[in-house]
C-alpha cells in the first residue's frame, strides 16, 4: 500500500475529548496511523460537536428530483449532503467514534447516514433487479468503528445481544459508504458505567487493540487485520 490514503475521522460523542472514550480511541487510531504514514490526509467531521440536521420533506423532494430538474433551492437544500458524500468518496478509511446512546447510535450519526444515503450518488434503485433493487455505488473502503457503552454483553450470545440496535444498524448501512461487511472492524469499550475492574480491563484491551489495528491497516492495507 504505497499511494496516499485519505482517512475520514468522524466523532459522534456529544462529550468533550477529555470525557469521551470514543474520542480518545479515534484520536489514538489517527495518531498511530499518521506516525506510520505521515504523508496521508485526514478529513475531520465532528458530528458530536456540530450535529447533522435530520432530513425533512424538502430534503427528500430535492434528493428524489433528478439533478437536471432541481431548482436552486433544492440544490441549496442538498449542499450539506453533497459535501458529506464528497468526503466519503474522497476517503479510503472511515474512522468513526460511536457511543451507544439508548441502545442505538447517536442521533447525530443517524443524521449523517441519512444525508449520505443518496440516490444517484451512493446508491441506485432499479426494480428491474427484482427483489434487490438497491445497489451501492461506492466500494472498496474500510470502516473502523470505535465504540463505547456503559453496560455489557451486546455481542452475539451476550445477555443484551437482543438490545443491540447499534452494531447491526451500522453494518446494514455500511454499503452506502462503500464498505463491505468484511471490511468493518469494531473495537468496543464496555462496562463504562460500572467503573470496576472489568471496565479498566476493557479500556486497556480496547486501547491495545486500536493501536494494533491502526498499525496493521497502515502497514498492509484494508484486509490486513
Ligand atoms: C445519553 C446517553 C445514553 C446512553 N445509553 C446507553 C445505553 O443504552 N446502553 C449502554 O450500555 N450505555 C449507554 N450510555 C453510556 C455510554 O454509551 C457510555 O458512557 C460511553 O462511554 C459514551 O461514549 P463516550 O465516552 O465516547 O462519550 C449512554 C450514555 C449517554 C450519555
Amino acid at each position: 500500500m504505497t499511494a496516499t490514503q485519505t482517512l475520514l475521522h468522524i466523532d459522534a460523542s456529544a462529550q468533550l475529548e477529555e470525557r469521551s472514550h470514543t474520542r480518545k480511541l479515534t484520536s489514538s487510531f489517527i495518531e498511530r496511523w499518521m506516525s506510520q504514514r505521515p504523508q496521508d490526509r485526514v478529513i475531520r467531521r465532528d458530528i458530536g460537536r456540530s450535529p447533522i440536521p435530520a432530513i425533512d420533506q424538502n430534503w427528500i423532494t430535492a434528493a428524489f428530483t433528478t439533478p437536471e430538474e432541481r431548482t436552486s433551492s433544492m440544490i441549496e437544500r442538498l449542499a450539506l449532503s453533497d459535501q458529506l458524500v464528497d468526503e466519503v468518496i474522497a476517503s479510503d478509511i472511515i474512522v468513526m467514534g460511536v457511543p451507544m446512546y439508548n441502545y442505538g447510535m447517536p442521533a447525530a450519526l443517524k443524521g449523517w447516514i441519512d444525508q449520505i444515503a443518496r440516490i444517484g450518488r451512493t446508491f441506485s434503485f432499479d426494480l428491474g433487479r427484482g427483489d434487490v433493487p438497491i445497489e451501492p455505488i461506492l466500494s472498496g473502503k474500510t470502516l473502523v468503528i470505535l465504540s463505547a457503552r456503559g453496560e455489557f454483553g451486546f455481542d452475539p450470545g451476550g445477555m443484551r445481544a437482543h438490545m443491540n440496535a447499534l452494531d447491526p444498524a451500522l453494518a446494514a448501512c455500511a454499503h452506502y459508504f462503500g464498505v463491505a461487511r468484511e471490511d468493518i472492524h469494531t473495537i468496543t469499550i464496555e462496562y463504562q458505567e460500572f467503573k470496576d475492574e472489568r471496565y479498566r480491563r476493557s479500556v486497556a484491551q480496547a486501547e491495545a487493540a486500536v493501536s494494533a489495528l491502526a498499525g496493521q491497516l497502515a502497514a498492509h492495507g484494508r484486509r490486513a487485520a
